[in-house]
């Protein structure tokens, strides 16, 4: 599919979790990449957002909102049909995970945790559609913990493990659109996402040293920019998360399960 850009027309993209880390990261690249005109910036934090804003090469709408609420999901939605912009690129960033077994995690964050990777990130998506132009883009942020059910991070991974399918089969209904969906499915990348991730307190998780190596955010997000520009369907950064995809299809679960109960703290 040729990407194409109509004179005169003002490309945006829109990124969600644009306050930090990757998708930070894609706000940076995908504006010094040419790859649009506009960005939006969406989390809940308006001082880092305007902080970024700032630094890009490109003019940038900041919106703050909360993407786990209804109110937060409506002020976007809103934002979205009084600018009607022209979308080249979607990526729903927002989202975070917390360790710990059933009884470690609040009710809170459990809820929390679906209402924001699940709930708010196909709503983001879904409001994003009508304006995505032909040969546009969407990266839906998945996580290297889909490929098999994870004990002690329960709930976070199989939240993401719902955006695989959601994205693998959007994908097939976009195709008449002219309209791509990758899912991006990193291994442990360095961000903020372990200062929430890790709760005070020894829960079940596994230890840091066992975490390693952490990625570079923006290694991660150059090869999840690339790949979409391929238009693929999937996109595993590095040697672990490849072998975990490849093992999740030669493999019975509960093998998998061991494994990765192998690097807890506790069991
Ligand atoms: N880091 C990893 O190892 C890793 C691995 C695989 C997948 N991922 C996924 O990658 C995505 C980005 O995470 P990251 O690693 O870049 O972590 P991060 O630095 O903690 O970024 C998370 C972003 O989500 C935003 N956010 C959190 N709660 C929100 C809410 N209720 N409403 C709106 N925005 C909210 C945060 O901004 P505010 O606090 O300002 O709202 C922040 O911008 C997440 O979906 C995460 O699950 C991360």
């Amino acid at each position: 599919m040729k990407e194409t850009q109509t004179p005169g027309v003002i490309r945006a993209a829109l990124i969600t979790g644009a306050s930090s880390g990757m998708g930070r990261e894609f706000a940076r690249q995908l504006s010094a990449l040419g790859e649009c005109d506009e960005v939006w910036l969406v989390a809940r934090r308006r001082e880092p957002l305007e902080t970024l804003a700032k630094e890009l090469g490109v003019p940038a709408r900041v919106i703050p909102a909360d993407l786990s609420t209804d109110e937060g999901l409506a002020a976007l939605k809103e934002a979205l049909s009084e600018a009607r912009p022209t979308l080249s690129w979607v990526v729903p960033a927002a989202g975070f995970g917390v360790f710990g077994r059933y009884d470690e995690v609040s009710d809170e964050d459990v809820s929390k945790m679906i209402d924001l990777n699940v709930k708010g990130a196909v709503a983001v998506t879904r409001m994003a559609i009508p304006y995505i132009q032909r040969g546009g883009h969407i990266v839906e942020l998945g996580s290297g913990s889909v490929f098999c059910p994870l004990p002690n991070f329960n709930v976070y991974a199989s939240s993401k493990a719902f955006i695989l399918h959601f994205s693998r089969a959007l994908r097939e209904e976009l195709k008449h659109l002219g309209v791509s969906c990758t899912v991006f499915c990193p291994g442990w990348v360095d961000t903020s996402f372990f200062s929430v991730a890790d709760k005070e307190g020894d829960v079940r998780k596994p230890p840091m040293e066992k975490r390693k190596p952490l990625l570079k955010a923006d290694r991660c997000v150059r090869g999840a920019i690339r790949a979409a520009k391929r238009r693929r369907a999937l996109y595993t950064t590095n040697w672990y998360t490849k072998l975990e995809h490849l093992l999740s299809k030669l493999l019975p679960a509960p093998m998998l399960i061991a494994g990765w109960k192998s690097m807890q703290n506790r069991k």
